[in-house]
């Protein structure tokens, strides 16, 4: 949510930053800016210059000036919290002077009551953001005489909220300052040249060394280096790391979306999450990173998984796992309605964490009350280093790659994978048997191949999608197994192509949406070949007798009296087939979305990475 950059070397700067911006626009992308500080006199040794629009980074490409240039420069690519998008209220703000350049990612919660006295103070406030007061205070400490890390530092300790800042000075010349606490902030090292920005996604093009900050550190970043501090300017000692992430992993690579790249890399993720983790000898899986031996995993009796939006649905596939593999009562439930609601911490429940960015502010939040009450919480999360699976006790990191478009597929896919896997390893240590565990084994195995067997009816998904895109509305079934189906793949139709989609139990039809149903409100039915084959065509039997149109995703087809359309895809264990079973109501939503004309990747209102409550 909202993209930073900044460089600092020996060239122009604002091709990097646009391209950053450009690179980070998945995280906002509702105003873009960008402030430069072109070479002034030794009297005023820097102009800055800053160009800020609501609306796209292309948006700002095209407003800037031909000669838009300087050495040292910062950008930001918005999500709107405080204050409308607008002109006025993209970053970067300033102060009255125009001396002080800051973009900033985050909340400031005490925004109001410094703005008050600021502007008692004579500061004019030309926006609505809380980020302006940022701007106004480092200039009032700057006015104070010393260093601009030190003006930030003193500015930042009356500060309340979560923050990831760039700061130019136009007096300083020399220097970026940047600053964490809650929000990411990585610097890139180059060749006598520096970058920084909110995520590497920005930095791979240029550099592959870089050091991530800590919450409560701040950096003075050079053209030839930088130093890392804490708020009570002890140096702290940062060793670069390399980003292991292919350059190729950011870009779409001949897609025409990234999020038909990521749905179509999904057979190479899932054998990332599995790689090195299935012991075929014991039928078992190894999760290093769980720390927890045996005997602990012995003593849980429940396990609560919290994660949103569709980590929260990968979360119920995970809880199905669990109890079906491992016979451990499992739960999965929004993280933003748990932390509300002063949750009771068991010693004996393990709690899981789902994310893929590893930032989602409102289930870093839960993570946080289960600790602060003295609970147990693993992460399964893909951003290494991310400040949920920092915050964890342990975990299982997803390896997919990067994932770069709004909507989630392959970390979803992914995230299921890991819960196998979790479920699988605690499944051997309790009751499941060596034989099924070899058969969960096998089925993992065999898994990316049948989403590669269950991506190839594309062709087909694209006419039906072309063809439901235009409804009312639709409807998604599924039954124990298949809901937490349903509801992913409404979710996924909802976010990018704007149809309304509801989710229901098939059982539940007959006690309420039944009434919906009309040729207008099509409704996608999961109908798995298992124990619950029968009830799941009666349900169909009941739509079709009220003129309902039907697409089945199945197992074999279904007969054109009880379906309208039937996708077949690959059959795995009972277990896993939920996970196949979402791959066509992927390629449907992104289908859909297209025929529609929508903005697939950036779907209006939302952005990648919510760091906000
Ligand atoms: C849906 C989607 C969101 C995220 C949710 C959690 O396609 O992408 O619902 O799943 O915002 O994000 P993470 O997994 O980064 O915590």
């Amino acid at each position: 949510m909202c993209g930073i950059v900044a460089y600092i070397g020996p060239k122009d700067a604002t091709p990097f930053l646009l391209e950053g911006l450009q690179r980070l626009e998945y995280r906002g992308y509702d105003s873009a800016g960008v402030a430069v500080l072109a070479p002034g006199t030794k009297a005023a040794p820097g102009r800055l210059r800053v160009r800020k629009v609501k609306g796209r980074v292309a948006d700002l490409a095209a407003a800037l000036p031909a000669r838009f240039k300087g050495t040292v420069g910062i950008g930001h690519t918005r999500w709107a919290t405080h204050g409308v998008p607008s002109d006025a209220n993209a970053h970067p703000h300033t102060d009255n002077a125009d001396r002080i350049a800051v973009v900033h990612n985050g909340i400031i919660e005490n925004a109001d009551e410094l703005r008050a006295k600021l502007a008692a103070d004579g500061a004019v406030f030309r926006s609505e953001t809380d980020t302006e007061v940022l701007a106004h205070l480092i200039a009032a400490h700057r006015a104070d005489g010393g260093e601009l890390e030190d003006a930030v530092r003193a500015a930042l300790k009356l500060v309340v909220g979560t923050y990831g800042i760039a700061v130019l000075d136009a007096e300083q010349t020399d220097r970026i300052v940047v600053a964490r606490n809650g929000s990411p902030i990585v610097l890139g090292i180059g060749e006598k040249e520096m970058f920084a920005a909110s995520d590497v996604s920005a930095l791979v093009r240029y550099t592959r060394q870089v050091v991530h900050l800590e919450d409560g550190e701040l950096a003075t970043v050079r053209a030839d280096g930088f130093r890392t501090f804490t708020e009570d300017a002890r140096t702290v000692t940062r060793q670069p790391s390399t980003v292991d992430w292919e350059v190729g992993s950011y870009d779409t690579g001949g897609y025409a979306h990234y999020l038909l790249k990521e749905i179509h890399e999904q057979p190479g993720a899932v054998e990332r999450t599995l790689s090195g983790r299935l012991d075929e000898r014991f039928a078992t899986a190894h999760l290093g990173g769980l720390n927890l031996d045996a005997r602990e995993l012995r003593e849980i009796r429940r396990v609560k998984i919290l994660g949103c939006g569709s980590a929260y649905y990968a979360g119920e596939m995970g809880a199905q796992l669990i109890e079906e593999l491992a016979r451990i009562p499992a739960h999965s439930e929004p993280a933003s309605e748990f932390r509300y609601r002063n949750p009771v911490i068991e010693a004996d429940t393990l709690y899981v964490a789902v994310s893929q960015s590893g930032e989602t502010y409102d289930t870093l939040a839960a993570v946080q009350e289960v600790k602060r009450k003295g609970g147990r919480v693993l992460g399964v999360v893909n951003t290494v280093g991310s400040a949920i699976a920092r915050e964890c006790d342990g975990g299982i990191y997803l390896h997919a790659g990067p994932e770069i478009s709004v909507a989630s597929t392959k970390a979803f896919t992914s995230t299921v994978v890991a819960f196998a896997l979790l479920a699988l390893h605690f499944g051997r240590i309790h009751d499941l048997s060596p034989a099924d565990g070899r058969r969960i084994v096998a089925a993992l195995k065999a898994l990316p191949d049948q989403i590669r067997a269950a991506l190839e009816q594309e062709k087909e998904i694209e006419a039906l999608a072309a063809e439901y895109a235009h409804s009312q509305g639709m409807m998604y079934i599924g039954r124990v197994r298949g809901y937490p189906v349903a509801r992913e793949g409404a979710q996924k139709l909802k976010e990018i192509s704007y149809v309304h989609a509801e989710a229901y139990p098939a059982s539940e039809l007959k006690h309420g949406p039944l009434a919906l149903i009309s040729p207008e409100l099509p409704t996608v039915a999961l109908v798995p070949d298992d124990e619950l084959l029968d009830k799941n065509l009666t349900a169909l039997g009941e739509i079709k007798a009220r003129e309902g149109r039907v697409l089945a995703v199945a197992h074999r087809p279904i007969e054109a009296r009880l379906a309208d359309h039937c996708l077949v895809v690959p059959k795995s264990e009972p277990e896993l087939d939920p996970l196949l079973l979402n791959i066509p109501l992927q390629l449907l939503a992104y289908h859909a979305a297209v025929a529609l004309g929508r903005d697939v990747d950036k779907p209006r209102n939302l952005a990648k990475s919510v760091t906000v409550e």
